[in-house]
């Protein structure tokens, strides 16, 4: 574009150079320069004002026109896939699809998956735990009054402020309990199994880790028994290990349930490898009992109507037991030699 008046001229080819190196483009059209050759016209002999008003405009005009072709906006931009594995800003290449083969699930959420399925087949529903909880939902709600002896038992990780990191799965009783009381007013129980990843400041060994997952389970109606607890427990492990259990609750203590029994089961053969166990061995494999009046009664339920049972069981070892993995620290330690095993 070529004017015929010096001026405009002058200030076209400062505006051209210039526009190129702002990063907000649109700002040339505020550029000084461009006001005073505006302010310029009313000075001018009243003949010559339309003629530089047009040059002007036009200037304004091609200016409009870079600014609108050099913005960079959504539609001459190339689209971007942030999540995408490659580089979508170099070269022509079209997405490379990663193989699924490189990733598989991990053993501890297949596994937990196939048990939550045998839960769900017996009428539960399930309620995933949380990952930061609190004094109340730790302790307080489950019998646990503030000094209670018992807190020291769960090696609890906490923070100056009272945040918790779990260490159980029991943290989640008084919210289930309260979120499915209605079923008890419909007469319906209360049937949950609440699967979570917990923590505990552990010594770390062979069978011990400082995170493992639980599976929580806890069943609420009139007239349940100890009897519906062993039922339960002894037709989910006949199920996950495919073969019929020897079992034995002996008397243990828990403040959350009243009696409180350890469950344990007599170790065939197959379930025994890599533990280097004698034959008659019993192992006990996970704390349950009579969920505790206090605890009902915390959460809004008439114990002197309602009875029920819970119980808490470690998901790696039920899975160590199952494959015979005898080092229960392979589960987080991210070695993909052990993980794709499972693959
Ligand atoms: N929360 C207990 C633990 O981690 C296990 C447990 C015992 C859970 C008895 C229960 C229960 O629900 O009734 O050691």
């Amino acid at each position: 574009m070529n004017y015929e008046n010096q001026k405009v001229a002058k200030v076209a080819e400062t505006l051209r150079q210039r526009v190129s190196k702002l990063k907000n483009k649109e700002d040339i059209l505020k550029a000084i320069e461009l006001k005073a050759l505006y302010a310029e016209i009313p000075t001018l002999p009243a003949e010559q004002r339309a003629d530089f008003g047009k040059e002007i405009n036009l200037l304004k005009r091609e200016l409009q026109e870079r600014v609108d072709s050099e913005q960079p906006t959504a539609s001459n931009l190339p689209p971007i896939d942030v999540t995408a594995p490659f580089d979508a800003n170099s070269g022509d290449k079209k997405p490379e699809l990663l193989s699924s083969q490189n990733g598989s699930k991990h053993p501890l959420m297949t596994e937990m998956d196939a048990i939550l399925d045998i839960f769900y087949r017996m009428g539960f529903n399930a309620v995933e735990s949380r990952q930061i909880d609190d004094d109340y939902h730790m302790f307080e709600s489950l019998n646990f009054p503030e000094g209670h002896p018992a807190r020291d038992d769960y090696d609890t990780f906490m923070t100056k402020e009272g945040l918790i990191a779990p260490a159980h799965t029991s943290t989640m009783q008084n919210r289930v309990l309260k979120k499915y009381k209605e079923n008890l007013e419909k007469g319906e129980p209360i049937a949950v199994v609440i699967p979570g990843r917990v923590f505990r400041n552990e010594d770390l060994d062979a069978t011990h880790e400082h995170t493992f997952y639980q599976l929580e389970g806890i069943y609420v109606d009139k007239g349940i028994n100890a009897g519906h607890l062993i039922a339960t427990l002894k037709t989910f492990l006949e199920e996950y290990y495919q073969q019929e259990l020897k079992v034995k609750t002996q008397p243990f203590y828990f403040p959350f349930t009243e009696p409180s029994f350890e469950f344990a089961i007599n170790r065939p053969e197959s379930l025994r490898k890599g533990t280097g166990t004698e034959d008659d061995d019993w192992l006990e494999l996970l704390g349950c009992g009579m969920v505790h009046p206090n605890v009902l009664k915390m959460a809004g339920i008439d114990p002197s109507i309602y009875t029920g049972f819970a119980w808490g069981v470690g998901i790696d070892r039920l899975v160590l037991m199952k494959y015979g993995i005898e080092d229960i620290r392979h589960f987080e330690s991210a070695k993909l030699e052990f993980l794709r095993q499972f693959a």
